[in-house]
């Protein structure tokens, strides 16, 4: 049998990280310990993410001259770039702030991001075939199409919907394989008004998530509390692993990353959860966003 390829078609960020005591407040200037630059995006950090666990990983997109870097960086990883375009304009860029907790709190300046064509799109999906993946997340435009796109072709989807808008409950969210959300955005998903902060609430979420989606895997991160699975009947929960915390920036993008790494590597699901979080606690414990990802060798 074929191992399945992966399309990423996603974002790809400036991320601009400002060291701060406490995330800024209304009406509040602060100055910040450091600050640094470097590669990031949900989608870039999701195809190193993927490439660094090994996986056959295609990402499609589109940058400015001032992010031709991150494509560089991408295609040391071993992503292949074919499918990221460039554009005169400026590159997605992020402001990142990190306090002493390591907390994160971002604003996106979509840039390129934005400019991908539908044209660009089918261009690139000529290439994919029947039970290949398409990876999404929620910052670039054509979303729909792209689920449209890629199901006419029998491709299996996997949808990070990050940052949560409310335009996606325009997409045909029935077409999805697989769904990874956090706590704040299955609740949005959900259209709940309810406070989703303990265990039983969480389960309580799931379980509305997977009735609204019968046909979806759902995947439900919920910070250091774990993570939940649910699918039809089968329910599970995964621990975190405790690390110091140096900086939460892309740990969800590498959960993603390792998560299906391990689903196309055929392991359990139970399996594939546990992965995900190892992974993910460590990337928390060093800096950066795609830099702090560990690699396949260190981590398999
Ligand atoms: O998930 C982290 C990412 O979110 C950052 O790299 C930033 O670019 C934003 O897209």
């Amino acid at each position: 049998m074929q191992i399945p390829r992966i399309l990423n078609y996603g974002s790809l960020n400036i991320d601009h990280t400002f060291r701060v005591d406490h995330i800024v407040l209304p009406g509040q200037t602060i100055s910040s310990t450091a600050l640094s630059s470097s590669a990031g995006g949900k989608g870039a950090n999701q195809s190193a993410a993927l490439a660094k666990a090994g996986s056959v990983v295609f990402h499609a997109g589109k940058v400015g001259k001032d992010g031709l870097c991150i494509i560089d960086l991408l295609s040391g990883y071993g992503v292949d770039t074919r499918f990221i375009r460039v554009t005169e304009h400026p590159s997605g860029q992020a402001i990142i702030q990190l306090d002493r907790e390591s907390q994160n709190s971002i604003i996106l300046y979509p840039g390129s991001n934005i400019e991908i064509t539908k044209e660009e799109i089918d261009e690139t999906l000529h290439f994919f075939h029947a039970g290949d993946y398409l990876v999404l997340q929620n910052e670039i435009c054509h979303t729909a199409y792209l689920i449209e796109q890629a199901k006419k072709k029998d491709m299996r989807i996997c949808f990070n919907p990050a940052p949560f808008k409310n335009e996606i409950f325009d997409l045909p969210l029935h077409e999805l394989d697989i769904l990874i959300v956090n706590e704040l955005e299955g609740k949005e998903l959900s259209r709940s008004s309810q406070i989703y902060s303990d265990d039983h609430s969480f389960r309580k979420l799931l379980d509305k998530l997977c009735t609204m989606m019968p046909h979806t895997q759902i995947i439900l991160t919920v910070g250091n509390l774990g993570s939940y699975y649910g699918f039809q009947s089968k329910r599970l929960w995964q621990d975190i692993y405790q690390v110091p915390v140096v900086d939460t920036t892309a740990a969800g993008d590498t959960f993603v990353g390792y998560f299906l790494s391990a689903k196309i590597r055929g392991l359990p699901v139970e399996v594939c959860m546990q992965k995900a979080a190892i992974a993910a606690s460590i990337a928390v414990s060093r800096s950066g966003a795609m830099v702090s990802i560990p690699t396949a060798e260190e981590f398999w």
